[in-house]
């Protein structure tokens, strides 16, 4: 199975640099903060920036969330906000030109960021399932799909090539492929996108990973397809007590899978909640506004029609709260005050709602 471009850049980007600072972390698992017994990835003030610039323009900010097993956390958020950066800071998939700067992510005991890259390729497909928008991006057009689901088995778990079959075959039937056993000769072109999306899923939770990360993956695909995909994800989680890290920019899908949210906004967290705590009560106007540009509940954003402006570039945040521009309630307090720093212990890094200034309701 091949990676994305950037993992080939990420390793060899990386190569001096990561492993003299990550190496040197000797025994991640015994560093590892304590998890709650049914989290199974812990992320706590994650931040990722730019190598060498000489402002760093913070790409994604103290980032903290968790992921329950069998459960489901959403990262939303319109697009730029940091969300595939968080995902790939994760995978140990980051362009070369972007490094991982701060914060811990511990999966089951393990604190993935100090990993060197080479351990983080191994835990990639072992312990971390990742899916993308396209899942040609991670599905090898030279093999058939037998060949790449049973390669990660063969690869992490040193299955013989007949045992791999076998499991590829399950895999495939797991993942409500029709006729198995002669898809598993076909290559990816000759599927469907929905079809290819089940086999690159067929693929990440080949060996079992307690996670898998999905950066949009139905974005993508057609409507009734998306629901298909979501269902099979959704009986990964119940009868394999998958965790699921889920990207995206559709709140419906955000209220249809998740039990858990994470609001981005410009590179930090402005929300964290649980997912009816969020839509019933939401504590950042950011929330408020995602939720107003979404009159059906089901038609994902890309650009707020509820709040005019834009998410301000990587390298152009303004001081104090990033969302101040386009926030009718801010105030100058709300320019002058680090919400990152100052409200780090708060559900919300709305400075006002903390304060008890402005409502939820009256937020949304
Ligand atoms: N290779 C890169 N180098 C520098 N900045 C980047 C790179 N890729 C993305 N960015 C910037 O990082 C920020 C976060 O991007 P991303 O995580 O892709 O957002 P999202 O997934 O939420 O749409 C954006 O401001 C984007 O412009
Ligand atoms: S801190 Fe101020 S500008 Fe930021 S979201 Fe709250 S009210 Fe709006
Ligand atoms: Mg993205």
């Amino acid at each position: 199975m091949t990676e994305p471009t950037a993992a080939s850049s990420a390793e060899a980007g990386t190569a001096a640099e990561a492993t003299a600072a990550r190496e040197a972390a000797s025994s991640p698992e015994a560093t590892a903060a304590p998890e709650a017994p049914d989290t199974v990835l812990e992320v706590r003030d994650l931040t990722v920036d730019l190598r060498g610039a000489a402002v760093q323009p913070g790409l994604v900010r103290e980032v903290s969330f968790r992921v329950r097993r069998g459960g489901a956390t959403a990262l939303i958020g319109e697009s730029g906000c940091g969300k595939t950066m968080t995902a790939m800071s994760l995978l140990g998939l980051l362009p070369r030109e972007v490094r991982v700067s701060g914060g811990s992510a511990v999966l089951e005991g393990t604190d993935l960021l100090g990993l060197s890259p080479r351990q983080l390729a191994r835990a990639r497909g072992r312990r971390i399932g990742a899916v993308f928008q396209e899942p040609m991006s991670t599905l090898d057009p030279t093999m058939t799909v037998g060949d790449q689901i049973g390669e990660s088995r063969r690869i992490h778990l040193r299955e013989s090539r007949s045992a791999a079959r076998v499991r590829a075959r399950e895999l495939l039937e797991l993942v409500g492929i029709p006729n198995a056993a002669a898809r598993l000769r076909a290559y990816p072109h000759e599927l469907s996108g929905g079809m290819q999306q089940r086999v690159g899923i067929a693929a990440a939770i080949a060996c079992d990973p307690p996670l898998l990360i999905a950066d949009e993956p139905t974005t993508a695909l057609d409507v009734t397809i998306q629901a298909e995909i979501l269902d099979l994800l959704r009986e990964l989680r119940r009868e394999q007590d998958l965790a699921v890290l889920l990207v995206t920019h559709d709140l419906g899908v955000v209220a249809d899978f998740c039990d858990e949210v994470v609001v981005m906004y410009a590179g930090g967290v402005a929300e964290t909640a649980g997912t009816d705590e969020l839509f019933g009560t939401p504590r950042h106007p950011y929330t408020s506004a995602l939720i107003a540009s979404v009159p059906t509940g089901a038609e994902p954003f890309s650009r707020l029609t509820s709040l005019p402006g834009r998410v301000p570039a990587a390298g152009s945040f303004p001081a104090g709260c990033r969302f101040a521009a386009r926030c009718p309630f801010a105030t100058d307090d709300c320019t002058r005050t680090d919400v990152y720093h100052d409200l780090a212990t708060e559900p919300t890094r709305c400075l006002r709602v903390v304060r008890g200034e402005i409502t939820p309701e009256a937020a949304a």
